[in-house]
């Protein structure tokens, strides 16, 4: 019993650590969330099945209008499209934070709020924008700028309330909008290789279609969310010999280091994604397979630490999946040491490190989380540092059944 309680003790501590050190997030789960509340379970299957789940846990501010099964019953008796009824409840969530105390001190009683709908690129002019007026009564409601001749929806109750972050408001029916009820031409099917064989990408695509397993984990991702940096013909070209080098394991490894299992529009990748999660990826602290993403200028980097990658296109970009054409092939240490001649000099001393260690050469490209805690991704670095933690308490209590 000696023995154990300091490593009780230390493994308390390193709890506390790594709460300290995990990246601030809000790390909510709107699904989750709703889960409590059965009542709402029509309305949180559709938030998921459209995606619009992940496009609510990304932001960091945000309010839900939620209806009841009963006002999904009858959207859904309208016989949308998935895509139309995802414009209809993209209305639902709103780019502010507002609460059900803040609904009731709107100056001049009412103000015009913008929904992820407005964002979209489906919206045209006003739509997408939602008056919320507070009556005399107490009473409050909501309408779309482009309403045609529908009456507003009233608000019902506040179902959960994170300031100021989350808002989960119920409202007693969907809004109504002429553009977003609007039929959507439904996308054609993604199919990566194809695609990335028009890019620029035709090298590396072949390279996946010669990995039938490596394949299909990436299609596999296609309906979750995912991202792709695939190297375009000359960067696959000058990486044949080192290629060939790998073993069965490090070729798969190496094409998975490619896709990211969630999906980073241009506009969130811009917005700094940080250290990436792969899908090559393990959950052991050694072979994790990161990268990350940082924007230089206007340039887009991916680092590793052997390489720094620059985005030269977007392949595709159609939610939940994009593609993006890199100029390098992405090297990971688990899989390639530092070749000097390749490794960053630093600036402004083109030269003066020719002699350094390979060590030293291995430090320069920073893969550590960058400071800034508002990114869009922190829930997702959250989530790694989560199963990082978990590693960790699993080996400490390997620890201590061994010490007992
Ligand atoms: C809300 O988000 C901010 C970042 O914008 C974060 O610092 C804060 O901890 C979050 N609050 C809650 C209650 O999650
Ligand atoms: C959110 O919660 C749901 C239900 O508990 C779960 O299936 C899903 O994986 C969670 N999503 C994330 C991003 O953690
Ligand atoms: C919201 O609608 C009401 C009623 O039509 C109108 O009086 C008010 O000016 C509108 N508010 C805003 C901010 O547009
Ligand atoms: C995708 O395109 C490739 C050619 O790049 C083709 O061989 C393959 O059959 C296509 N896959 C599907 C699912 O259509
Ligand atoms: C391939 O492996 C051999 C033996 O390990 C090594 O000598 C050679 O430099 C490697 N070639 C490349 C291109 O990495």
């Amino acid at each position: 019993m000696r023995r154990f309680l300091p490593l009780l003790a230390a493994a308390s501590l390193l709890l506390v650590l790594m709460a300290a050190t995990a990246p601030v997030a809000h790390g909510y789960n709107i699904t989750k969330i709703l889960a409590q509340h059965p009542e709402f379970s029509t309305f949180n299957h559709y938030l998921s099945i459209t995606h619009l789940a992940n496009d609510i846990n990304r932001r960091l501010t945000i309010t839900v209008l939620a209806v009841d099964n009963a006002g999904m019953a009858d959207v859904l008796s309208r016989h949308y499209s998935l895509l139309t009824i995802r414009n209809v409840l993209a209305l639902h969530v709103l780019t502010d934070y507002y609460g059900a105390k803040k609904l009731h001190q709107l100056t001049k009683g009412s103000t015009l709020a913008s929904s992820i709908f407005q964002s979209s690129g489906h919206a045209p002019g006003t739509t997408g924008y939602i008056n919320i007026s507070d009556h005399r009564a107490g009473k409050v409601s909501f309408i779309t700028e482009d309403a045609g001749g529908a009456s507003p929806v009233s608000f019902v109750k506040s179902i959960k309330e994170m300031p100021y972050n989350l808002s989960i408001l119920q409202v007693n029916r969907i809004m109504s909008s002429p553009e977003a009820e609007a039929p959507v031409a439904a996308p054609p099917p993604v199919n990566l290789t194809e695609l990335m064989a028009k890019k620029g990408c035709k090298a590396f695509a072949d390279l996946l279609l010669a990995e039938a397993d490596v394949l299909k984990t990436f299609e596999d991702n296609l309906d979750g969310g995912l991202t792709v940096f695939c190297p375009i013909d000359s960067a696959v070209k000058a990486f044949a010999a080192k290629y060939k080098n790998l073993t069965a394991e490090g070729k798969s490894s190496l094409l998975l280091y490619h896709g990211v299992p969630i999906y980073f529009s241009p506009q969130l990748l811009k917005s700094n994604a940080g250290v990436l999660t792969t899908l090559a990826s393990t959950d052991g602290p050694k072979k994790n397979y990161h990268f990350s993403v940082k924007t230089d200028g206007l340039d887009i980097t991916v680092k590793t630490h052997i390489i720094t990658a620059t985005v030269q296109s977007t392949v595709i970009d159609q939610d939940p999946d994009a593609i993006y054409a890199v100029n390098k092939v992405l090297e990971p240490r688990e899989l390639f040491k530092v070749d000097l001649a390749d490794a960053p000099a630093p600036a402004g001393s083109k030269k003066a490190h020719k002699g350094a260690s390979s060590s030293d050469a291995a430090a320069g490209p920073d893969e550590a989380p960058s400071d800034q805690e508002a990114s869009d991704s922190s829930a997702f670095r959250l989530a790694a540092a989560g199963r990082c933690l978990a590693a960790s308490i699993a080996g400490l209590a390997a620890a201590v059944v061994l010490a007992v």
